[in-house]
């Protein structure tokens, strides 16, 4: 068996207020397996408990029962080697404001037992188009470089398993392009990359898998293309040489409406109808198509259907 990049069985996170005594469960006996290599999304509404996962991974929130492996070590009882394994990404950016960029870098590479000789310190910044910020004080970046300076941090000792936590959060557009090149880069020499984002058109481009988490549950893992596939539904839209006011009796038994002034569009379910089918019909009715455009579902569109069914 080859082993998971991570492996997560039956995490569980319960909040407390000491004060008020309010719970929260965040994550209900969480099961993921992340392959080695892969390029995995993690994708939620708000709320749906995607930095309590990673913040337990990252060993900063507590997690109240399961297990979690990295590279098959165990983050109870080989931490600091499981740890090692690891560069995270936090949602929440917090440096030290008193620090120049490159000596944070230094000081991280230190803390990991990197050697000198090894330091890439020069070369992560040029690749997060940091370099003219490298002597500058944290406090003195925007919010998008420092954003990347915590993917810098997070890169210094080449951990094999990369976790984002919305890393693109207010990156502009060519920065953000920039970055993915060089996430994709990472992935492609071996290391696992962890992402979440709002962004799906995003993790649709990037990912090779995907896991759905909502309310605290894992509604779906599986590769990407697989869970696309899980929606069939298709989107036929016709036009026609004249005006359409209504849907003529020979299209009446698909889901068809009018798209004013000379369309119709028609909803169905490539398992059960042909494109074929639906033309034959269109024409049976005497209407003559001058035009037609097809819509397949994205990841957004199966997205929504997840999270609106388990709602
Ligand atoms: N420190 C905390 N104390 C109490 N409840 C918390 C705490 N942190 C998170 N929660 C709650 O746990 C749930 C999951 O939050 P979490 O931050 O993991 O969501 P998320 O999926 O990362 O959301 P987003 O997309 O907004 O980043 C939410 O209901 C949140 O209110
Ligand atoms: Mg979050």
């Amino acid at each position: 068996m080859t082993e998971s990049a991570l492996r997560i069985e039956g995490l569980q996170k319960t909040y407390r207020n000491s004060r008020t005594g309010d719970v929260k469960t965040a994550l209900k006996g969480i099961d993921l397996d992340i392959p080695r290599g892969s390029f995995f999304g993690l994708l939620g509404p708000n709320g749906a408990g995607k930095s309590t996962l990673i913040n337990i991974i990252a060993d900063v929130t507590v997690k109240t029962a399961g297990k979690i492996f990295i590279n098959g070590l165990d983050m109870d009882t080989q931490k600091q080697a499981a740890k090692r394994q690891l560069g995270i990404v936090p949602q929440e950016v917090v440096l030290d404001p008193f620090f120049p960029v490159n000596e944070m870098l230094e000081y991280q590479a230190g803390y990991y037992g990197v050697p000198k000789a090894k330091r890439r310190t020069a070369e992560i910044l040029e690749k997060l188009a940091l370099s003219d910020k490298a002597h500058l004080n944290s406090r003195r970046l925007s919010g998008g470089m420092k954003r990347r300076v915590l993917i810098a941090k997070a890169l210094v000792h080449s951990p094999s398993v990369l976790i984002l936590d919305e890393p693109t959060a207010g990156v502009d557009v060519d920065l953000r392009i920039r970055l993915w090149n060089y996430v994709r880069e990472l992935n492609r020499q071996g290391t696992t990359v962890l992402l979440t984002t709002h962004y799906l058109e995003e993790a649709e481009t990037l990912c090779d898998h995907i896991a759905i988490i909502n309310h605290g549950e894992i509604i779906a893992s599986e590769e990407k293309s697989s869970l696309i596939g899980r929606l069939d539904e298709k989107l036929l839209t016709l036009r026609f040489s004249q005006p359409v006011t209504e849907v003529p009796a020979a299209l009446a038994k698909f889901d068809a409406s009018i798209v004013p002034p000379t369309g119709i569009q028609i909803r169905y379910h490539a398992r059960e109808v042909s494109v074929g089918a639906i033309l034959q019909a269109a024409t049976q009715s005497g209407l003559e198509i001058v035009d037609l455009s097809s819509q397949e579902p994205d990841l957004e569109d199966v997205f929504r259907h997840l999270t609106r069914d388990a709602a």
